[in-house]
């Protein structure tokens, strides 16, 4: 049998549109206000794509970054993985349109579905194929636009979205490094409780559908706030003994950047003081898949994270979905730490 190998990241990479959108613009479009918007979710502002901005071109983006920051060149991947459900089209995965635009001819190529849990769970997949030796370098992105999807009169749902990309190289390292542990899970019986309608084989989008805004996100969000809180908490927990490690040991938890409220909620269940967390929730908003990357691209890029370090991300979204990951830090090739 062969030994198992340790994978760890050696790049990190973002992109975001330009746009920005403040509580101020979403004032001007329902019945809002930034002081309801700031208290009750901790969002500022969001970045918002261009028609011709997809997961597509802000995928690639934060790819050619996550490879430069690595000093890997795209003909050595092995493997793209893209966490997203915005995708460019229904199908083929826009991993394989990322494939072609950043030219890494060798790597095969598809997407992962589980909401803003998807980088965690993209990433515990690909450190499968590097720790049985299967694969080396493997191209992990998070990424969505789910302003796109988004009924702009629905103020349960507007004010909480962005848009964004994030991006890491996932390849070999020393044993007791990189990625010590994952958790991931599922409750099936909640698939209603967040996601959109129409538009899939179950229900074709028709005309009336399309008049009932069934193309957009529908969500109980009290009911994500509950589950957020206790799962968070429960899911790092369980990482982290896989790990055979404590809240103690962390040196920064990146969770997904769905709403301060929650993860505050979720530090305080676990004893988790805030100058260990990463935050950027505010400058924008809920980007799903492409949260956890973009927070860890600038954790690092901000000096936050230096080589040694114990990480912990978690995410939770639609499905319902949840994972975790525990890392500890070592991203030689990129520079950074
Ligand atoms: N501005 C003003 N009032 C609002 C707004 C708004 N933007 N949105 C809702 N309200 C109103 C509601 O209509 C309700 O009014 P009512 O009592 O007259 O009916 C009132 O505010 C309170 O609503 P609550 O739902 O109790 O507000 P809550 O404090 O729970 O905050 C929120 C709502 C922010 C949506 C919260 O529940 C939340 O963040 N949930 C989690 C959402 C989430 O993270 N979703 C993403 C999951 S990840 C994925 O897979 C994409």
């Amino acid at each position: 049998m062969r030994e198992l190998i340790n994978s760890g990241i050696s790049g990190v990479g973002m992109a975001v549109p330009e746009r920005i959108m403040t509580n101020a613009d979403i004032e001007q479009l329902v019945e809002t206000s930034n002081e309801w918007i700031v208290t009750r979710t901790g969002i500022k502002e969001r970045r918002v794509s261009a028609p011709d901005e997809t997961v597509a071109s802000l995928g690639a983006k934060a790819a050619k970054l996550a490879l430069e920051n690595a000093g890997v060149t795209a003909d050595k991947l092995d493997l793209i993985i893209c966490a997203t459900t915005t995708g460019d089209f229904l199908w083929p995965a826009t991993a394989c349109l990322i494939q072609k635009d950043i030219g890494a001819v060798s790597a095969a190529a598809f997407d992962i579905s589980a909401a803003c849990s998807g980088f965690v769970y993209a990433l515990s997949v690909a450190d499968g194929f590097i720790r049985t030796g299967a694969m080396k370098n493997i191209l992990v992105i998070g990424a969505d636009t789910l302003t796109k999807q988004l009924n702009w009169q629905d103020r349960n749902t507007c004010v909480l979205f962005g848009d964004g990309a994030g991006a890491v190289l996932l390849a070999p390292t020393q044993p007791g490094y990189g990625i010590l542990s994952f958790t991931l899970g599922t409750d099936g019986g909640k698939f209603d409780v967040i996601g959109i309608r129409g538009g899939g084989t179950r229900n074709p989008i028709t005309h009336e559908g399309l008049d009932l805004k069934e193309n957009t996100i529908v969500m109980r969000g009290s009911e994500v706030f509950k589950f957020a809180v206790k799962i968070m908490g429960d899911a790092s927990l369980n990482a982290l003994e896989k790990a055979q490690l404590t809240i103690k040991d962390i040196d920064l938890y990146i969770p997904h950047q769905a709403n301060l409220r929650i993860i505050k909620a979720a530090a305080d269940r676990m004893g988790l003081d805030e100058n260990r967390i990463f935050l950027n929730v505010e400058k924008y908003g809920n980007t799903s898949a492409a949260s956890i990357p973009i927070a860890m691209t600038e954790a690092a890029q901000s000096g936050r994270i230096k080589t040694g370090d114990v990480i912990v991300t978690v995410g939770f979204g639609a499905g319902l979905t949840w994972g975790a990951n525990v890392i500890r830090w070592d991203c030689r090739n990129g520079g950074m730490g």
